[in-house]
């Protein structure tokens, strides 16, 4: 069985790492499974990608496909033609991928024009907003999917809704928590930690790179001077997306507790998530890995297609609102914030599980 695997975003690393380990024992067990990794160039810095792939021991990709920037049609269709003469050169039996991104997408349409099996990890989540290209990516590749791999009971629900039968859904849990689960004893601090002085529950984390928060940069203003105000004497440290360094170096946004640094490594990232007092972000996967480490997590967005990081974890809806944001943080200073419990099936054993179904259904 030859399976290439696809990986283009920051988000997708810690998402196939796990996947690729498990391949590899299946290999040494014997089993009939070999893959083909395909990175398809969507994010093409050292610190947005190839930090990643030396911390998570990801394997050189076989190719990589170079189709980063441009507009969301230009990358899109860059990604689809370029993985087009990929199959055509490499054939395979099943492409797998992971997340929401532009590439996951594009991909999946690729290789299901060309009658090959399509398998989607993390598959079934929606927020409902369109207005956000990664519910475009989620619905157009959950609709040609074959394989679905769930992270939620809701995500089952979800596909269900639409006619897919179970026999094609696999609740196997969370990737991304078999990669924060296997690193968390290897987190180190960032050069920032000692530059500041940091110590444990003393800063917060911010990160902000959606388009809605970002692009308009009367937006991003409001809410950086909303959380700085509303922050007592606690530095921020926020490591910069390249699409928000765009937009931030037009902005007089200057205070001398907000620390805005380059994007970070893997483990230098959750190092400083998991020793924080909170992280305030927009991702919608820093929300899983805060629920899981116990560290209080406030969204600034409206919607979330990971409502267990609510019911269950330490996440709170806070919106896009700026004037919403005040009574979070007095929330979350007086001491008044959830403790996260356990999520069914986020147990580090997701990919094993996903690796098993492919070596015996595929
Ligand atoms: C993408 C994903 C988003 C994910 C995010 C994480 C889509 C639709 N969005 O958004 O779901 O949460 O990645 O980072 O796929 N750029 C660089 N260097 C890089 C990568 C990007 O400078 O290594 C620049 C691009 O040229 C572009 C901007 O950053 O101008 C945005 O990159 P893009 O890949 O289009 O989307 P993201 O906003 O990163």
């Amino acid at each position: 069985k030859k399976i290439t695997l696809i990986a283009g975003a920051r988000p997708n690393f810690m998402k196939i790492a796990p996947i690729i380990h498990a391949i590899h024992e299946a290999q040494n067990q014997g089993a009939d499974i070999s893959y083909r990794l395909v990175h398809t160039g969507q994010h093409y810095d050292k610190k947005m990608s190839g930090s990643f792939f030396e911390q998570l021991e990801i394997p050189e990709p076989h190719v990589n496909l170079e189709a980063g920037g441009g507009t969301q049609a230009e990358q899109t269709g860059n990604i689809m033609v370029r993985f087009e003469q990929e199959l055509i050169v490499n054939p395979a039996d099943l492409v797998l991928v992971v997340g929401d991104v532009n590439s996951t997408m594009a991909c999946s349409i690729t290789a299901k024009k060309m009658n090959i099996t399509v398998a989607h990890v993390e598959a079934g989540i929606r927020s409902g907003d369109l207005s956000m290209p990664e519910e475009i990516n989620r619905m157009v590749t959950d609709a040609i999917t074959d394989l679905f791999f769930t992270t939620s009971e809701l995500a089952n629900e979800n596909l269900r809704q639409v006619g897919i039968p179970n026999a094609r859904i696999h609740f196997v849990g969370n990737t991304m928590i078999d990669t924060l689960l296997k690193q968390r004893p290897n987190f180190k601090a960032p050069p920032i930690w000692t530059d500041l002085n940091l110590s444990k529950q003393n800063y917060i984390v911010l990160t902000l790179h959606r388009p809605a928060n970002v692009d308009e940069a009367s937006q991003l203003k409001a809410m950086l001077d909303e959380i700085i105000t509303n922050t007592e004497n606690l530095p921020l440290v926020f490591p910069v997306h390249p699409r928000t360094a765009k937009i931030l170096e037009g902005l007089q946004v200057r205070d001398e507790r907000l620390h805005m640094i380059e994007p970070l490594s893997y483990l230098e990232f959750n190092y400083l998530v998991e020793n924080a007092k909170a992280v305030i972000t927009d991702s919608g996967g820093i929300t899983e890995e805060a629920s899981i480490m116990n560290v209080p997590c406030l969204t600034l967005r409206d919607n979330t297609e990971r409502p267990e990081t609510i019911s269950l974890g330490t996440n709170e809806l806070v919106g896009t609102n700026p004037e919403n944001i005040k009574p979070y943080l007095q929330r979350l200073f007086a001491g008044d914030w959830k403790t996260g419990s356990s999520i069914p099936m986020w147990d580090g054993k997701t990919a094993q599980r996903i690796v098993a179904v492919l070596t015996s259904e595929v």
